[in-house]
C-alpha cells in the first residue's frame, strides 16, 4: 500500500488540527476553572514543555520512520520480539473509543451554531434548561446533530490524505485562529480581561490538590493527541524534507497557544459579569452563552463565531481519530477506503448512541455502569488509561528498543545540543511519570 505524502505546511496544519480540538476550547478552560486557575495552568505548561514535546517527538518519529499504519510500524521497526511489539500498534483502536463521546460533543456544538442564532439565554437557568433538553430530554436531537458529524468526519476521511484531510486542515486551522484570535482582541476591552489574566497566571498553590495535578498532566496528553497514534499515522505521510524536532515543536507551541487564548477569552466574558469559573463541562455551553446575551447582536454574532470555532477544531481532532484504524484495515485487510471508514464510522456511530443516551432520563439505568453513566466511563478510559499507557508504550519503544545509532541518526542532527536532554526525557521523566499516573489512576497509590 503507497502511503500519500502531506505537503510540508499541510501535515503541520494536519498535526495543529488534530491536537487543537475540543481538548483546548472546551476541556481546558472548563478545568482550570474548576481545579482553581494558575497552579493547573503551570503544572499543565510545565508538562507540556518536558513531557508532552518529547513524547510527540518520540511519536512522530515511529510514525516517520516505520511510514505505515500503527501496527504496521511497530512490527517493522522492533529489531526483535516483533510479534509482541505488533500489539503495542492497537492503541489506534482508542480513536474509535474516544470518537464515541467525542462525536456526541461535536453534535452539541452543531445544535448550538443553530440554536444561539435564535436567541441567547437571558438567565443561568434558560441556559441550564436548553443543555438539559438536549443532553437529557431530547435524544432525537442529539441523536441527529451525533450522525450528522459522523458523516461530515467520515465524508473527510474518505475523501484521503491529500483531498481530505490536508484540504480541510488548510481551510479550517487558520479560519480557526482568526476567530479566536478576533475574539481575544475584543476581550482586551473587556474589564473581565485583566481579572481573566490573573485567575489564569496567578499560582495559587492552595487549590493545587493532588487530583488537579493528576489532571494536568493526563491532560497535557489529550490534547496534544499523544498516546494513541493519531500523530504517528499522520507522520507516516511526512514529507521527506521536514524536520520531526521543528515540527512537533510548532504543534505543540500552537497547541498551547490556542489553548490559552481560549481560555482568556471565556474567563473573561465570565468575570465581566461576575460569574464563576468553576462550573465544569457545561461552561462553555450555559454559562458563556448566558453571558453573551448582555451583549446584544454582538453577543449573538460572537457566540455563532464562538461555536464556530469549536466545530472547526472538533472536526480536525475526529479525522485524525477515525484515520489510524482506516489506514489500519488498508493496509492490514485490503478494506477499500470507503468501505473502511463505512465500517469504522458505523461503529462509533452505535457507541456513540448508547453513550448519549446514557444522559437521558429515560435510559440513563440501563446504561450505567460502575455507577457512572457509560459517556462519562468511555472519557475516563480514554484521558486517564488508554492515553497514558499509549504514551507509555511509546517512550520505552523509542527508549529502550529501538536502536539507539537509528534514533540519533534521526534526530541528534535536528537537536543539537538538546538530543541529550531529550533522550533523557523519554528515557526517565516520561515512563516514570506515566508510570506514576497509571499506578495513580488504579488506586494502587493515592496521591
Ligand atoms: N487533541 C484533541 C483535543 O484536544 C483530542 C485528541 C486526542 C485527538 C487523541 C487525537 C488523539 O481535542
Amino acid at each position: 500500500m503507497k502511503i500519500q505524502r502531506f505537503s510540508r505546511i499541510g501535515f503541520v496544519m494536519a498535526a495543529a488540527g488534530s491536537a487543537v480540538g475540543l481538548g483546548n476550547i472546551w476541556k481546558f478552560p472548563y478545568m482550570t476553572g474548576v481545579y482553581g486557575g494558575g497552579a493547573f495552568v503551570l503544572v499543565y505548561l510545565i508538562t507540556i514543555t518536558f513531557i508532552g514535546f518529547s513524547v510527540m517527538v518520540a511519536e512522530m518519529l515511529i510514525g516517520a520512520l516505520g511510514r505505515k499504519d500503527t501496527v504496521g510500524s511497530f512490527e517493522a521497526l522492533a529489531p526483535s520480539n516483533k510479534k509482541y511489539w505488533k500489539y503495542a500498534g492497537f492503541m489506534s483502536f482508542n480513536g474509535i473509543i474516544i470518537m464515541t463521546f467525542y462525536s456526541v460533543v461535536i453534535g452539541w456544538i452543531f445544535y448550538y451554531l443553530v440554536r444561539v442564532l435564535f436567541s441567547l439565554p437571558s438567565t443561568p437557568n434558560e441556559a441550564k434548561e436548553i443543555f438539559n433538553t438536549l443532553v437529557g430530554s431530547s435524544p432525537a436531537i442529539a441523536i441527529f446533530c451525533h450522525t450528522l458529524s459522523v458523516v461530515i468526519v467520515g465524508y473527510i476521511v474518505h475523501k484521503g490524505i491529500k483531498g481530505g484531510i490536508e484540504k480541510i486542515n488548510l481551510i479550517l486551522m487558520p479560519s480557526l485562529m482568526i476567530i479566536l484570535f478576533g475574539l481575544l482582541f475584543y476581550s482586551f476591552t473587556l474589564d473581565g480581561f485583566s481579572k481573566a489574566l490573573a485567575f489564569m497566571f496567578e499560582p495559587r498553590w492552595d487549590k493545587l490538590t493532588s487530583e488537579a495535578f493528576i489532571r494536568a498532566i493526563g491532560h497535557s496528553f489529550f490534547t496534544l493527541s499523544l498516546g494513541m497514534g493519531a500523530i504517528m499515522t499522520y507522520a507516516a505521510s511526512l514529507p521527506k524534507e521536514a524536520s520531526i524536532t521543528k515540527t512537533a515543536f510548532i504543534v505543540t507551541f500552537m497547541d498551547t497557544l490556542i489553548a490559552l487564548v481560549a481560555g482568556l477569552v471565556i474567563f473573561s466574558f465570565i468575570f465581566q459579569f461576575g460569574a464563576k469559573p468553576s462550573q465544569g463541562p457545561g461552561l462553555v455551553f450555559i454559562s458563556l452563552p448566558t453571558i453573551l446575551h448582555n451583549f446584544g447582536y454582538l453577543g449573538t454574532f460572537f457566540a455563532f463565531l464562538f461555536f464556530l470555532a469549536v466545530a472547526f477544531a472538533g472536526i480536525t481532532s475526529a479525522i485524525s481519530l477515525v484515520e489510524p484504524v482506516v489506514q489500519y484495515l488498508i493496509d492490514r485487510f485490503n478494506f477499500s477506503r470507503t468501505k473502511a471508514v463505512i465500517f469504522i464510522s458505523f461503529i462509533y456511530w452505535v457507541i456513540g448512541i448508547l453513550a448519549l443516551l446514557s444522559y437521558t432520563n429515560s435510559f440513563k439505568e440501563v446504561l450505567t455502569i460502575f455507577n457512572k453513566p457509560l459517556f462519562d466511563v468511555l472519557e475516563y478510559m480514554t484521558d486517564s488509561i488508554l492515553l497514558p499507557l499509549g504514551g507509555f508504550l511509546i517512550v520505552i519503544f523509542v527508549g529502550y528498543v529501538l536502536q539507539k545509532d537509528r534514533v540519533k541518526a534521526a534526530l541528534e542532527s535536528e537537536m543539537g545540543r538538546f538530543y541529550p536532554i531529550w533522550m533523557f526525557s523519554i528515557r526517565y521523566i516520561a515512563p516514570i511519570a506515566l508510570i506514576f499516573m497509571m499506578l495513580n489512576l488504579i488506586g494502587i497509590i493515592k496521591l
